[in-house]
């Protein structure tokens, strides 16, 4: 292989790839550099207001993108958002279950103990993560079946491995991306087409909308002493950045990575390695 070909596997033109929860911060930024590699994006998100300000980003190449509005809990949404997409761009090749995240309410803390959590944060952050994931690859998987070919990508967690304290339902949800990652990869392969793949990538910890709470300080933005702690415990000292997602999102989306499905990458500056010793 030259340095031509190797480049060739990672041009998405004519590519479309749908990205749940793609106006959110990692979502946003996965779409802005697969657009920049040459794919159609569909932005799928239950807001669009942020869509804007993602689309301006991409400029000059903004009319590769769409923004449609989905909630990946309402299968019907779901359903209307891929018809929209395979009217505008044909078909879809790949999709990234980006959209996910934990609450307040559902995290322990000195006012909250295990006990009280409520039943309904609990089973909104099970519902967001988990499920949240199983839907958008039931709508977009089957297009994907109906023509053998195409590339599923979850975001799992580092709490997907071991869990982290306070977020008891965050932790066992992506456990659960994580568990039907294997489990849709086995699935699709022997049921459907050994082209079809499902792959996750575990961040571990990046500093974004929901957990800026748990890992800063709201007023003077200091390190609170869990995100010292985790700092402490990543090698590489410091939090991510959504481009170190790069790399591991295209090469899992793009033909370079043909042989690999039902695997879970760490992007973790090495938190999952270190035993803090
Ligand atoms: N940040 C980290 O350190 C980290 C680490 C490991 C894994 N992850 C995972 O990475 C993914 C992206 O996280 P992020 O940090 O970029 O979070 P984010 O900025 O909150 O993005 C999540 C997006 O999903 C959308 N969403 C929520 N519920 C939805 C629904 N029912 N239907 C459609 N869209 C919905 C959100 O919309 P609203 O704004 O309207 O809620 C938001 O735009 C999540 O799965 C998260 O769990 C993040």
């Amino acid at each position: 292989m030259n340095s031509s070909q190797l480049n060739h596997l990672y041009d998405f033109s004519g590519k479309t790839i749908v990205i749940t929860g793609g106006t959110g911060i990692l979502g946003g930024e996965i779409a802005c550099a697969l657009v920049g590699c040459g794919a159609n994006v569909a932005i799928l998100d239950r807001n669009l207001d942020p869509a804007q300000r993602i689309l301006q980003l991409m400029e000059p190449r903004a009319n590769q993108a769409v923004a449609v509005g989905a909630d990946v809990l309402d299968i019907e949404s779901l359903r209307h958002a891929a018809e929209i997409i395979q009217e505008k761009f044909g078909t879809v090749h790949c999709l990234v279950n980006a959209a996910g995240g934990n609450q307040p309410q559902a995290t322990t803390s000195a006012n909250l103990s295990f006990f009280d959590l409520p039943t309904d944060a609990l089973r909104w952050v099970f519902d967001l993560n988990l499920l949240g994931t199983i839907l958008p690859s039931q709508v977009f998987g089957k297009v994907m079946a109906e023509k053998g070919d195409g590339v599923i990508l979850n975001i799992s967690s580092m709490n997907a491995f071991r869990p982290l304290t306070r977020v008891p339902a965050y932790s066992a949800a992506k456990a659960g991306v994580s568990n039907f990652t294997q489990w849709l990869a086995v699935h699709i392969a022997q049921g459907y087409s050994p082209r079809i793949r499902v792959n996750a990538i575990a961040p571990g910890f990046f500093l974004t909308r929901q957990n800026r709470f748990l890992l800063t300080d709201e007023q003077s933005g200091a390190l609170t002493p869990r995100g010292r702690a985790i700092i402490d415990h990543t090698p590489m000292s410091r939090f991510g950045q959504p481009e170190d997602l790069f790399g591991a999102v295209l090469w899992l989306l793009s033909p370079a990575s043909a042989f690999v499905t039902g695997v879970v990458v760490p992007i973790d500056g090495g938190f999952s390695a270190y035993s803090g010793v």
